[in-house]
């Protein structure tokens, strides 16, 4: 047998050790609902669910990603999840689908829309989408008892807060674009029910900044299908020769370099946290009924510090030009990080370097490059 051979059977070992571990922490069930999986933080966050031993089982209407990421999981973990392609807008094969795995001992929700610009043309898919799906996977957990419940939400709620860095309990600033209003009102619809009273829901909301770069093995990482909206599958694919020069949105900001800061945060830091979240709520950890973290580093980093970052650990030199802002865009914002490393004992464990260094393997692999 192939040393990588050896590997996969103690990697299994491995998680067949865990998965006994969590279930007797859980009273028999580790199964994890994870909707939206096929996507970038989902993809990730599977990988590390079942490395921990979760059983997880995934739905995903594939609008911006594709099934082939369920092999690409498996090639990592040696575990295929189970897979429903689903739209979370149609509320009975939501129902079908949780009535199904009742059993489960949480739902994961990455399942949204999030295309900032595109929620500008388009509100109203955003709001179907993001709200009326969110209360069928609520509505169904209520119905079948699955009461724990972990929530992708986003540094956008915040807006541009006035102090930096930015704390779990700053008040939102109304909603600059229909995807932030979205992830407000979606916290807000999961607090209020976890605070009625007349539900056993406990849920975390977790508020990522940027999450960039990709698993160190590289089989998987962030693939937006079309041309990228955000910043670093553009300048991977730049990079490769997919895509023409970066354009800088912005090189007036009141910043060191002119260009925007924002708080750039490894998928798999981001990854991890989930899982740590997730734990709390199953081992009765958690201090309320509804809890919030941010998820950055607490370090910003401007836009040519990305460049200059993703530079350094290629060798490679970029094409860019600096533009005018990007409509919707605020000027600096980074977390404070200290609520998550007190309550859920995590921190972010890789750097920018690792960020854009993981960002382009994956790139290269993705591509057949060299
Ligand atoms: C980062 C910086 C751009 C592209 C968005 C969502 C947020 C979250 C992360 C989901 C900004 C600049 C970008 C480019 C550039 N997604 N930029 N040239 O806008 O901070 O956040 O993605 O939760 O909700 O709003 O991320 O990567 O688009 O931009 O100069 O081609 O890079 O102006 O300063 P953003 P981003």
């Amino acid at each position: 047998m192939d040393s990588s051979g050896a590997g996969c059977i103690s990697q299994n070992l491995n998680i067949l050790t865990a998965s006994m571990h969590n279930s007797d922490q859980m009273n028999g069930s580790n199964k994890i609902i994870v909707t939206g999986g096929t996507g970038f933080i989902g993809s990730h966050t599977i990988v590390t669910l079942q490395e921990k031993g979760f059983d997880v089982v995934v739905i995903d209407n594939l609008s911006n990603s594709t099934a082939d990421i369920l092999d690409r999981i498996q090639s990592i973990t040696g575990i295929r999840p189970i897979f429903s392609k689903i739209e979370i807008r149609n509320r009975e094969a939501v129902l079908d689908f949780i009535d199904e795995h009742q059993d489960s001992a949480a739902v994961v929700h990455f399942a949204a829309i999030k295309a900032v610009g595109e929620s500008v043309e388009q509100p109203a898919k955003y709001y179907q989408n993001n709200i009326s799906g969110l209360l069928h996977i609520l509505d169904s957990c209520q119905k079948y008892g699955v009461d724990n419940f972990i929530f992708s939400s986003s540094a956008t709620v915040y807006g541009q807060p006035d102090v930096l860095p930015v704390m779990e309990e700053t008040p939102f600033q109304p909603a600059i674009n229909p995807y932030g209003n979205t992830k407000q009102i979606g916290e807000e619809i999961i607090r209020d029910i976890c605070r009625s009273g007349t539900s056993n829901l406990q849920a975390v909301s977790l508020r990522y900044f940027n999450p960039i770069g990709a698993h160190p093995s590289a089989k998987i990482g962030e693939l937006p299908l079309g041309i990228p909206k955000n910043l670093m599958p553009f300048i991977t694919q730049s990079a490769a020769g997919v895509r023409g020069a970066i354009q800088v949105f912005g090189s007036d900001y009141n910043t060191r370099d002119g260009t925007a800061i924002r708080d750039y945060i490894h998928v798999m830091d981001v990854a991890e946290a989930h899982v740590v979240a997730l734990e709390r709520l199953l081992n009765g950890k958690n201090e309320n009924a509804y809890e919030v973290f941010n998820l950055g580093t607490g370090e910003g980093y401007t836009v040519l510090e990305v460049i200059q970052s993703f530079e350094r650990t290629t060798g490679l030199k970029l094409d860019y030009t600096l533009v005018d802002r990007r409509p919707g865009d605020y000027e600096k914002i980074f977390a404070n990080t200290d609520l998550a490393a007190e309550k859920l004992g995590w921190k972010t464990k890789y750097s920018l370097d690792d960020m854009t260094r993981t960002a382009w393997e994956w790139e290269k692999q993705l591509r057949g490059i060299d």
